[in-house]
């Protein structure tokens, strides 16, 4: 069998199948060289029938037979999806919308994160199993829950969240002050008056909005600790996390999640075909951004992607031949410990039954089970996928080896991941501003998670190693660093980019960042008020275009979308609007530079200015002018080139025939 360096396996639901399906599944994983398979996820209403009363025999063949396989269990806590009889017996920890329709039963999720009665049976059955399996020789890691995220706005909530304001806020003064509430004569008198961002009738308060999305985000972790601290109490050396799902609408700060779980783990589904490798890349180099800038040196782990598809505005976009394993090796270049699918065999019935799935409704005689078996190959096979032997090897859990003696590589609380090396430009990616600007009422909707995909994407087809930084991460060292549209900037942001260029950095910031502060109150005397000085501008108005308007800058370049009226008393001009104002700017002090880019710049000036500003400031592509389509990525062992295109290419005097993947010194 393959070594435990790597998860490579999928969710695995055995109770849905009799048993002798569990036989031919196992023979199966054997057969693709499976080191992994995550259960239980969704098996409360099996583990425990009836309250109290559990039936862990099933489990307990499915974990010896995992074992005799040689394969591991990443064990689900299945809190995700209680089970008819506990919404039965407790219909108010149901999930209330916003609107005060409570959810019913029929579907997963339907749970309130804070109703007391819920949190009790997630914490009696997560002791349990830890009781039942935590010396289970099997298992090797524990998933609690499912992709955290869940929403509600019951009773249950208003009373938390008033607990959660008055650790955060201390006085309703405070509070008063911190949501403008003079503002529509919202101003509260007394801590009963203040309830979470029902539906109300035209728009809400956004700083309430704001800290609901906070306040959720703690509440779910709380509940994920709870867990979590339940089974270490039991089993003290057991690993423990959960799934991350990336996407704006889920109410969980990952960077702040990232410090509390032992390995970082993310869900990973691109919108898109074709942007599938970019929007891969751009969630692994998030990842291990928050891997590492939370003490983990830049270790993560892909829990689930789709084998065989791509949903792309409701339509199942095919996977064609050889994507399965070119996307799950580039997410292992980027530093994931391993590529784990959703899911093994595909559900005859039931919600999911057409989500695609390495056995699907066929058997295992198709394309797709040939190419997870041709993976599991590779990746069992030294040199042929990317290596993270010398970076992973003093993690006991992520690989056969007992822990050696002496400092982890790279690890330790900075951005300096040990991983996949760190790279000399980054990205900063906060979520609350995502959050922050989704939530309130802009000159424009802004979609901030595309605005910051999209100057990755520009570094990406360049060739360069990004590293995707949280606010907390370690900024000294890198030698470019975009901050694309960061609305809310706290103090201590600010004051870390500034540090950050007054120690020689090379600053890009764009339009709508640093505009305001932790409470969504704006920063006046003109925009951005946390960076005026620093970039040596000051934006007077917002001009935003039409949709489907263009206009061209004095250097040819295109800008569509998001414009703006600024003067620029200390920064030179680069480009000016067509009336002779400045677009974009660039100050130098000493040994620093910071760049504004007032207007959104289409793919290709983005490239143009990139570069400018890279070579300027020394930063490198991992392989400069690579084809379009053609990703590098910089691995411990070397640099892979991963070939995304239907045709041959030479790149750095190899050849590279379609669909590639190889290292450029082999
Ligand atoms: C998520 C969930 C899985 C499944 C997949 C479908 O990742 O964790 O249970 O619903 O989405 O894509």
């Amino acid at each position: 069998m393959p070594t435990k360096s790597f998860f490579h396996g999928a969710d695995w639901n055995p109770e849905q199948w009799p048993e002798q399906v569990w036989a031919e599944d196992l023979a199966l994983m054997r057969e693709a060289r499976v080191t992994a398979a995550t259960v239980g996820v969704f098996s409360w209403s099996r583990l425990e029938p009836t309250p109290g009363a559990y039936d862990f025999g099933w489990l307990d063949r499915v974990l010896d037979g995992l074992h005799e396989h040689g394969i591991d269990a990443v064990l689900a806590t299945p809190t995700a999806s209680p089970p008819p009889w506990f919404t039965q017996a407790h219909p108010n920890a149901l999930a209330m919308r916003r609107d005060g329709v409570r959810l019913v039963h029929g579907s997963r999720d339907t749970y309130c994160v804070n109703a007391p009665a819920y949190r009790a049976a997630s914490l009696r059955i997560a002791s349990a199993l830890a009781e039942r399996y935590a010396r289970h020789p099997a298992v090797r890691l524990w998933h609690v829950h499912n992709e955290y995220g869940t929403w509600c706005f019951c009773d249950h909530c208003a009373r938390a969240f008033r607990g959660w304001l008055r650790e955060r806020h201390g006085t309703l003064d405070a509070l008063n002050e911190a949501w403008t509430t003079d503002f529509w004569s919202q101003r509260y008198t007394d801590w009963a008056q203040v309830l979470p961002p029902r539906a109300t009738q035209y728009l809400g308060n956004p700083a309430q909005e704001l800290d609901y999305r906070r306040f959720l985000s703690d509440r779910m972790l709380a509940a994920y600790t709870e867990q979590r601290d339940a089974i270490k109490q039991v089993a003290p050396q057991a690993q423990v996390t959960t799934n991350f799902v990336l996407g704006g609408w889920v109410p969980v700060d990952h960077a702040r999640w990232s410090h509390e779980v032992d390995l970082v783990a993310i869900d990973h589904y691109p919108s898109s075909l074709d942007g599938a490798p970019a929007q891969s890349a751009f969630a692994a180099d998030a990842a291990r951004g928050w891997s590492a800038a939370a003490g983990h040196g830049g270790r993560w782990l892909l829990m689930e992607h789709a084998p065989a598809h791509v949903t792309e505005d409701g339509v199942q976009r095919r996977k064609p031949p050889g994507m399965l394993a070119r996307i799950a090796l580039a997410h292992i270049a980027r530093g994931s410990h391993g590529a784990m699918y959703f899911q093994w065999r595909a559900s005859p019935g039931g919600a999911e039954q057409w989500h695609t799935a390495l056995v699907g409704h066929p058997g295992p005689t198709t394309r797709v089970f040939d190419e997870a078996r041709a993976l599991g190959n590779r990746l069992a096979t030294e040199g042929r996928a990317p290596s993270y032997r010398s970076a992973y090897k003093k993690v006991p859990f992520l690989t056969d080896q007992p822990a050696g003696p002496g400092p982890e590589g790279g690890g330790s609380g900075t951005a300096r991941a040990g991983a996949a090396g760190r790279g000399e430009v980054a990205v900063w990616f906060d979520e609350l501003c995502g959050w922050a600007v989704g939530a309130s009422h802009l000159p424009m909707p802004v979609d901030y998670q595309g605005v910051v995909e999209g100057w990755h994407r520009a570094l990406w087809r360049r060739g360069h190693h990004v590293d995707v930084v949280p606010p907390a991460a370690t900024l000294a060292g890198y030698r470019v660093l975009v901050v694309p549209a960061a609305y809310l900037l706290s103090d201590e942001s600010a004051r870390r980019l500034d540090e950050y260029v007054h120690e020689g950095g090379h600053l890009v910031v764009t339009y709508l960042s640093g505009i305001v502060d932790e409470h969504l109150r704006v920063r006046g005397g003109g925009y951005p008020g946390a960076l005026r000085d620093l970039l040596g501008i000051r934006v007077e108005e917002f001009d935003p275009l039409p949709s489907g308007a263009v206009i061209t800058l004095d250097t040819g370049d295109a800008a569509t979308g998001w414009t703006e009226h600024l003067t620029a008393p200390s920064a030179a001009v680069l480009a000016r609007y067509p009336d002779g104002r400045p677009a974009v700017t660039r100050r130098e002090q000493d040994a620093s530079v910071a760049y504004y880019v007032s207007c959104a710049l289409d793919e290709a000036a983005t490239a143009r200015l990139l570069d400018r500003i890279c070579a300027a400031a020394g930063a490198s592509p991992i392989v400069p002018g690579l084809p379009d389509g053609v990703e590098a990525v910089h691995a411990p062992d070397g640099v892979w080139l991963f070939n995304h295109t239907d045709e041959a290419h030479e790149v750095a005097g190899r050849q590279l025939p379609r669909g590639a993947v190889a290292r450029l010194a082999d």
